[in-house]
């Protein structure tokens, strides 16, 4: 959402505060958030080794932190295996047959796996990887759709210390090579297809298309749903075929902490996207904890993160952060609203789900099909309802609390980025929450609200929210490109740039306005203006394209482009569509412009660049500011 649609009229309304009831005061991890915030800013090293000690390592670290600016070791010394702490602690203490995920599709057709299940899984998928001649630093692409298979292959590689990259299955062919290419991966996991709305998507033939004349890629494993064999040659393995033909356990690798995990691709502003890289031990420690105390999990808890696994949230909140309590979580394939608007309330009946955690694009679009969908289930099992992904408005704040929580429920507000790897702004549940306002700083995490010289700004002014000091779970370079995760600190000179625009009262309450630069936040994704500009031009028909963030109802931003067309290519309604279904293609149908209007000249300064400002102030009637330079 874009700092013009929050008028200070939204920003006045943003006062009230909502206290915790009193059975999840009672029950809580964090009792006392400010007495602990105060002690961990004090001593922010024993904070998280204290979390540490709650986790298996090989071998204990020799130094907590070392900070060498703007690199930073966490858990220095330190040997572990993430897997070993989702899954072999787990079943070594009594719970091997405990249900880790009750996997559901859109024919409400289940399948659940217990701990020691998916430990044999993983082990066998791990053994696979190895047969297939990968080894600890290799890359795996992973391009699955929600379901217990991906997760396990994620897992699998983390046994063994391969580093995957997870692509989310909605991306088109072109998003999928540009981040396979990058990473080089030598094999890739995919399934036949995945299903949405009651159809068939294919990605086994969107795999062959990316990874054609891509020599490196060796090997693509293929999950066969309808068991129809594999034809496709001898790059390509059955799925099922490699897990039978393996043994059963595989040791965990000794993996450092500093040793990569896995590459996850995220949009910029420039360019094409980076490949954010996570190590293992301080994501492990700051998604276990984050996950235990922000969802205040205990042993009987019913979770689910309706998230996909193709995002960070999926990574941090659906696997690495939620295996490591422990916990039941659901995981589901397919449409929220197929085969119609009460699929998710019936699943938080079903299963009795204590903690919730979702979109505010899901809830507003929910809040369009009307309060009756909610209220013919029994949501009463709801204890924690976590929001995600972009500000949640005030409006779909009390709605949400209201219709889904039924005023029982707290909610916690939670922001962060694929860059931060886990929470890093929200109250936790004992902690009185403000309707449309983040929050607090997570425990050691220090933010700051400042200008572009770094300056802070006193109260309630907007500027660019910026983070003062490293954190366990921070992203540690872009995958080749250390220029680009050097940008971060030095943006601002010394902290960390987040790119958003925040706010934060007189209490300390933090309120995110958005993103402060040329990325667009649909629907909770994250798409560079460049991405879809590049997308546009590559069509034949288009000399040139520039791409804004609209306000929308329901998906926060839509995207507009302008578009120009090269000489003798007439503007019809036929090619807005060509358009469309080109950038369908190249990236996925979450980069598809809603509006494309074609112009004869685009804003631009002297030096050639877009003025995508001056676009978007236009557009929405504003002040265009500051145009001198503006080349005419
Ligand atoms: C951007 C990060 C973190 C997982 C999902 C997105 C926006 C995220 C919130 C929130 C306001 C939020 C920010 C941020 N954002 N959570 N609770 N309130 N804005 O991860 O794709 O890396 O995007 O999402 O603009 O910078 P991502």
């Amino acid at each position: 959402m874009s700092e013009q649609n929050r008028s200070s009229e939204v920003l006045l309304k943003v006062q009230e505060k909502y206290f915790p009831p009193e059975e999840i005061v009672k029950r809580a991890w964090i009792k006392d958030y400010e007495k602990l915030y105060a002690e961990s800013i004090r001593d922010r090293e024993s904070f998280w080794a204290k979390v540490a000690e709650e986790l298996h390592w090989f071998r204990k670290w020799d130094k907590v932190l070392e900070w060498n600016f703007p690199y930073a070791k966490w858990f220095v010394g330190g040997k572990t295996n993430i897997t070993y702490n989702c899954l072999d602690r787990h079943v070594q203490n009594g719970r091997r047959n405990k249900v880790a995920y009750i996997y559901l599709d859109e024919d409400n057709n289940e399948r659940k796996i217990t701990y020691g299940e998916l430990l044999e899984l993983v082990c066998r998928i791990a053994n696979g990887l190895k047969s297939l001649g990968l080894k600890k630093g290799d890359r795996v692409s992973i391009y699955m759709p929600n379901t217990i298979e991906a997760v396990a292959t994620m897992l699998a590689c983390a046994r063994i210390g391969v580093i995957h990259s997870v692509v989310f299955a909605g991306f088109s062919e072109g998003a999928l090579r540009t981040r396979i290419e990058d990473a080089k991966a030598k094999v890739v996991f995919t399934a036949t297809y995945t299903k949405r709305r009651g159809k068939k998507v294919e990605l086994l033939p969107t795999v062959k298309k990316a990874i054609e004349g891509l020599d490196f890629v060796e090997k693509v494993v293929v999950w066969d749903r309808d068991s129809e064999g594999i034809k496709e040659g001898e790059k390509f393995v059955d799925f099922y075929e490699l897990v039978k033909t393996s043994k059963p356990y595989c040791e965990p690798e000794e993996m450092d902490a500093e040793d990569p995990l896995f590459i996850l691709y995220t949009s910029g502003t420039t360019g094409k996207p980076k490949g954010v890289l996570h190590t293992t031990g301080g994501y492990m420690v700051q998604t276990y904890f984050t996950s235990k105390v922000v969802f205040d999990l205990h042993e009987d808890d019913i979770y689910w993160c309706t998230a996909d696994i193709g995002w960070i949230t999926g990574h941090s909140y659906i696997v690495y952060g939620i295996l490591a309590n422990g916990v039941t979580s659901l995981l589901v394939e397919g449409a929220p609203d197929y085969p119609d608007p009460g699929r998710w309330w019936s699943y938080v009946e079903k299963y009795r789900v204590n903690v919730f955690y979702t979109a505010p694009t899901a809830i507003r679009m929910f809040m369009r099909y009307g309060e009756e969908w909610p209220a013919k289930y029994d949501l009463s099992s709801l204890r924690i309802l976590g929001s995600v992904g972009e500000p949640i408005n005030p409006e779909a704040w009390h709605w949400y609390y209201k219709h889904i929580g039924g005023e029982r429920c707290v909610i916690v507000d939670t922001w962060w980025q694929t860059e931060t790897g886990s929470h890093m702004i929200t109250t936790v549940p004992s902690y009185p929450a403000k309707p449309g306002k983040a929050g607090k700083p997570m425990f050691t995490v220090e933010v700051d609200v400042v200008d572009k010289d770094g300056n802070p700004l006193p109260p309630n002014t907007v500027g660019f929210l910026v983070i003062k000091t490293p954190w366990p779970s921070m992203l540690r370079t872009c995958w080749g490109e250390p220029e680009r995760y050097e940008k971060y600190w030095k943006t601002i000179e010394g902290v960390y740039f987040a790119g958003d625009l925040a706010s934060i009262d007189e209490e300390g309450y933090v309120m995110i306005l958005g993103r402060a630069d040329d990325v667009i936040n649909v629907a909770g994704h994250r798409i560079g203006t460049m991405e879809v500009e590049s997308a546009l031009v590559d069509h034949p028909s288009v000399a040139e394209a520039a791409v804004i963030g609209k306000p929308h109802e329901v998906k926060g931003e839509s995207i507009k482009a302008f578009v120009i067309l090269r000489k003798g290519v007439e503007p019809s309604e036929k090619l807005v569509e060509e358009l469309k279904d080109h950038v369908k293609k190249v990236l996925g149908p979450i980069a598809v412009p809603e509006e494309i209007e074609f112009v004869e000249k685009l804003p631009k300064t002297r030096s050639g660049k877009i003025m995508r400002r001056v676009l978007k102030a236009k557009e929405l009637g504003l002040d265009v500011g500051d145009v001198s330079t503006l080349e005419d």
